[in-house]
């Protein structure tokens, strides 16, 4: 006879929807929920906190985890302007959030562990996937696959010194003679890591080739701490495909949302049975005064053009006289007339009259060289 006690009895529940809803799910990483399993990639000198909220913004509310760009231990443990700003973050909007660091000196990373932790970060995430010569020559990023010991001490250390988990961000080796992304995921566990985000690319690829899913597959049936899938993914039919398809516990978008930052909005609408949106040049012109605004205040009027230049570009990239637009911005010497250039060519691609203002635009142009001319002579 069975000993456990009956349970009450239960109505059969309607036929579970089919497709992603079925299956899509949180997870936790330590004690920190992530309730939605897609994660914004850290990519340096893009996802800074005015970007990482405007993705949240576009895709109202659908980011499940943010990652700051990697800063350096040795900028942050001397609280360096560079490494102050890139800390900058909002914790209502972006949470929770994993502060990304990279360098290899023990101590130095307890220190930015313990600096992280109390900025009300949720999570130290320690990064060991950077190629850049000068990063790795000094024993971080990639590196640190390379010197699994290291990794490890450094792994434990921090483990030890703060609360919050501590996760790592590794790539699949360091080149196609070196795969080792198991080893090392299952070392990262043992130290105590409390989730591993995979890039399935070798430091040698940098960011070409393909990424090897059928390795981040291997890495995320290795462990047993939830695995973060990254690489390739541009729409959120592959993002539903490769989560789906991987064991992993999440995946990361990185490329994929600078294009199209409304992309988890449309993971979202996909999950619920819904075809994904997409923008109309209203919502565009939206997204980027929120950029920008979002970056006013911490960063000087130069950088904030900067900025919104190149993500105006990416968001028009393909568009009639887009070329046009982004040469006509970047002569405008203040937001507001960037922005009257931005409203009139959306405007005018919406009532067909694209043609007129590109031609505006050329007068403008040749105005200007005279203009020049004329000051010079
Ligand atoms: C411009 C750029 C900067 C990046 N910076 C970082 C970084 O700071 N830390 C990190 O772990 N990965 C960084 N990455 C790697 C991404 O997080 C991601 O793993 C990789 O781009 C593959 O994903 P994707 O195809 O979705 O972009 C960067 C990638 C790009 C393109």
């Amino acid at each position: 006879m069975s000993n456990k006690p009956d349970l009450p009895y239960k109505a059969p529940r309607a036929a579970p929807p089919s497709g992603p809803a079925m299956w899509v799910r949180g997870f936790a990483i330590g004690d920190v929920r992530v309730e939605q399993p897609f994660a914004l990639a850290p990519m340096s000198g893009v996802t800074d906190t005015a970007f990482r909220r405007m993705v949240q913004s576009a895709s109202q509310g659908a980011v499940g985890l943010f990652v700051t760009e990697f800063i350096s231990i040795e900028g942050l443990t001397s609280y360096n302007l560079l490494a102050q700003t890139r800390m900058a973050f909002d914790p209502k909007t972006e949470n929770p959030l994993a502060v990304q660091v990279f360098g290899a000196d023990v101590y130095r990373m307890v220190e930015a562990a313990h600096i992280v932790e109390q900025s009300g970060a949720q999570i130290f995430d320690i990064n060991c996937g950077c190629p850049a010569p000068k990063v790795v020559r000094r024993g971080g990023g990639a590196e640190l696959m390379r010197d699994p010991s290291r990794l490890a001490r450094i792994i434990e250390a921090c483990t030890k010194a703060v609360k919050i988990p501590v996760t790592v961000k590794i790539r699949s080796g360091w080149d196609d003679a070196s795969i080792n992304a198991v080893e090392v995921a299952r070392l990262c566990e043992r130290a105590g890591a409390a989730m591993i985000a995979v890039h399935g690319r070798s430091r040698q690829q940098l960011y070409g080739g393909e990424p090897d899913w059928g390795l981040v597959t291997q890495v995320a049936e290795a462990v047993e701490v939830p695995v973060i899938g990254s690489g390739d993914i541009s729409d959120g039919e592959i993002a539903l495909e490769r989560l789906r398809d991987s064991s992993c516990a999440g995946v990361m978008i990185g490329r994929g949302a600078i294009t199209n930052p409304w992309i988890f909005g449309q993971i979202r609408q996909l999950i619920q049975g819904q075809a994904a949106t997409e923008p109309d040049n209203a919502e565009r012109l939206r997204v980027l005064h929120a950029f920008h605004d979002g970056m006013l205040g911490y960063m000087p009027a130069g950088a904030v053009a900067g900025r919104l230049k190149q993500l105006l570009s990416r968001l028009t990239k393909g568009f009639p006289h887009g070329m046009l637009l982004r040469a006509r911005v970047l002569r405008e010497p203040t937001p507001a007339d960037m922005f009257a250039w931005i409203e009139s060519f959306f405007a005018a691609l919406d009532d067909d009259s694209i043609e007129d203002w590109a031609e505006r635009a050329r007068q403008r142009e040749r105005a200007r060289l005279r203009a020049t001319r004329g000051g010079l002579s």
